[in-house]
């Protein structure tokens, strides 16, 4: 039998142990990556999706494939990336409604709140309330005086329980202290279509969506829900200075995978993400429809996680004391 000197055992066990990690580091990714959007195609977070999907597929050298998955307020598309093999190979871009539906959510077949890795923050998006063209209410005071006469005649659309519309909603009528009949759609952008064709009457949706709406005049813009007038919409009061102090939110978006995916893998999904903010035509893209991509230092995986977490905490107490939760 063969017999080392024990130094020469101790050395070859180095070398494994020193190429074992490099050997257990596949190359990532070697097929198209799947980006679940949990909301219907056309609409807002679709939007941003497609335009962080191309750059980021440029930089993987793999086709990042957006997937609409809507319904539910984006929870059946959270539930897919949360449920799916932690491999890299399916993530997902949400926005605000990671913050609220833990609470807004009684049941949910995920865990809301430990089921994914943070892979960054993309965009901070304005809000917009709008109307159908034809709706007798020429600006914002004229709007709340018809909401209050009318309510029971006039409907809000909203993308289900957790999406940024329903929230903006529920902002806007506690404002009036009016309830209205709500339209739930898969997403803003269908119901969008429906408000051009002039079959919905109000929503609150972001710019994403809104801005070409308005500028083309196919709805009418009432309010912005920021502090300040919108660059890309500089005719567009804000609902401070249209008469709605305190009717103020904004939409964030980060960028996730299901929880478990390798350390290495999510720093290559994040350096493709912050190689796509740093990216001219989206950046540019991203001005005309009113937002802008989050500046490079929060867009790690760490800042994404803490503002989420702070997020959930701070959304809890106001859900809770709406009383406004959903099965
Ligand atoms: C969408 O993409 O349809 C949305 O982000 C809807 C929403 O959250 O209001």
């Amino acid at each position: 039998m063969l017999r080392l000197p024990r130094r020469a055992v101790l050395a070859a066990a180095a070398l494994i142990g020193f190429a074992a990690p490099a050997a257990a580091q596949a190359p990532f990714p070697t097929r198209p990556i799947s980006m679940i959007i949990p909301f219907a195609a056309g609409g807002p977070t679709d939007t941003v999706g497609r335009l962080v999907a191309q750059v980021m597929g440029n930089d993987l050298g793999q086709a990042v494939v957006v997937e609409n998955v809507g319904g539910a307020g984006g929870t059946l598309g959270a539930q897919r990336v949360a449920q799916a093999r932690p491999d890299g190979y399916t993530i997902l871009l949400h926005h605000i409604g990671m913050a609220t539906t833990p609470t807004l959510y009684r049941r949910l077949a995920y865990d809301a709140v430990n089921g994914f890795e943070t892979v960054g923050l993309v965009t901070e998006v304005p809000m917009t309330l709008i109307g159908r063209r034809d709706l007798p209410a020429t600006n914002l005071r004229e709007l709340v005086a018809l909401v209050q006469r009318e309510k029971d005649k006039l409907n809000l659309a909203n993308a289900g329980v957790g999406a940024a519309s329903h929230l903006c909603g529920l902002l806007f009528m506690t404002a009036v202290q009016t309830q209205m009949t709500t339209v739930p759609y898969r997403g803003t952008g269908p119901a969008m279509n429906d408000m051009v064709a002039g079959t919905v009457d109000l929503m609150c949706d972001q710019t994403t969506n809104t801005t070409e709406q308005i500028r083309a005049g196919t709805v009418r813009a009432y309010a912005t829900t920021t502090p300040q007038r919108i660059a890309a919409l500089p005719d567009v009061p804000t609902a401070a200075e249209a008469g709605l102090p305190n009717f103020e939110v904004s939409v964030w978006h980060g960028l996730y995978a299901p929880r478990g995916t390798p350390a290495p893998i999510v720093e290559r999904l994040n350096r493709a993400l912050l190689v796509a903010l740093r990216d001219e035509n989206l950046g540019r893209r991203f001005a005309e429809l009113g937002t802008a991509p989050v500046p490079q230092e929060r867009a790690s995986p760490q800042v994404h996680r803490e503002f989420w977490q702070q997020d959930i905490a701070k959304w809890r107490p106001l859900i809770q004391a709406a009383g406004q939760y959903a099965d």
